[in-house]
């Protein structure tokens, strides 16, 4: 695992931003973290004294509990703002917003409708700023799946990760980003019309060369999962989509992950969803409830990876 000095400060709005050896770096710290807590290290300061916006413009389970648990066990204080509450909702901008708000906080989270408020929070902020997920990439999510598959394979470079469904969601941008730059073999089994930000697609393929990793697409679910090691997938209508859920729902009804899909995965292959699942659609109970399936852990790793993320990031 890498280690890395000169994360103090930076923004984290998309992994594009960070190396191969700062992520794995984040990684190593998350998995630290995580044995530490189990060892009886329930609290540890690393964020003594410091205060964390949470500013969310769209719903969260995960993102903001963990968040607001992470930075109490670490010693700080997290102060959740949702977006309408804020004088944002009466229509203050963002850019006064996050100038404002960064003389009073040591950190803003933010997940937002659109990426470009989080570039816009970014460059009027005089503090880091980091994606709690936007319309285009979920970096804490891909962080914290790159701890767990670290955890439970024991290795990043070389594992074959399929992710069957929306080809153009913002939680695979994140995977293929760090996949792109751990060495990992991404095949993604979507409809055509469903493919990932090109922005994102060319920047990570360039990436692959140097890395070895292999980032592939296939329309056909069981081409995708033959001989994969984790078996990963997200919702069909994410979040702010809503008006083109029927569209989406018609498309992606062959890419359901059931048992007929898992089976042609290797023998020994996990299951992953970032969460939340729409049951019956995306994902079958008998493949989430499973042995495979590792999404509570996969869940639970989110809080140790932030802890991770916060600490080497707040100054
Ligand atoms: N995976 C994830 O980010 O979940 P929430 O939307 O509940 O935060
Ligand atoms: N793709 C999903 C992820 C939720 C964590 C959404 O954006 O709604």
């Amino acid at each position: 695992m890498g280690s890395i000095s000169g994360l103090k400060g930076r923004h984290l709005l998309w992994l594009v931003d960070y190396s191969r050896e700062e992520i794995l770096h984040i990684v190593a710290l998350g998995l630290e973290l995580k044995r530490r807590y189990y060892s009886g290290e329930k609290e540890i300061p690393l964020l003594k004294g410091r205060s964390i916006a949470l500013i969310f413009e769209k719903p969260s389970t995960r993102t903001r509990v963990s968040l607001e648990v992470g930075i109490r066990q670490l010693g700080g204080h997290p102060l959740y703002l949702s977006w309408n509450e804020l004088q944002l909702g009466r229509g203050e901008t963002i850019a006064d917003t996050s100038r404002v708000l960064s003389r009073y906080v040591d950190a803003i989270v933010a997940r937002v409708k659109k990426h470009s408020t989080l570039v816009e929070l970014a460059r009027h902020s005089r503090v880091p700023v980091i994606n709690g997920l936007s319309d285009r990439v979920h970096p804490l999510q891909a962080l914290g799946d790159m701890m767990t598959i670290y955890e439970k394979k024991g290795r990043l470079e070389g594992v074959k990760l399929a992710f069957v469904g929306d080809g153009s969601d913002n939680v695979l941008n994140s995977l293929i980003i760090a996949g792109a730059k751990l060495g990992l073999h991404i095949t993604v089994g979507s409809p055509p019309e469903l493919r990932p930000d090109p922005e994102i697609l060319s920047y990570a393929l360039r990436e692959s060369k140097e890395t070895g990793a292999k980032i592939e697409f296939v329309e056909d679910p069981f081409e995708a999962v033959a001989g994969a090691d984790i078996v990963y997938t997200d919702v069909w209508v994410s979040m702010g989509q809503e008006t083109i859920a029927e569209k989406k729902k018609k498309l992606l009804k062959k890419y359901q992950v059931n048992e007929e899909l898992m089976e042609k995965a290797d023998s020994k292959a996990l299951f992953m969803h970032c969460l939340p699942a729409m049951r019956g659609e995306e994902v079958t109970d008998e493949v989430i409830d499973s042995p495979r399936s590792i999404v509570w852990d996969q869940a639970e790793n989110r809080l140790h990876i932030q802890k991770a993320v916060l600490s080497l990031i707040i100054p």
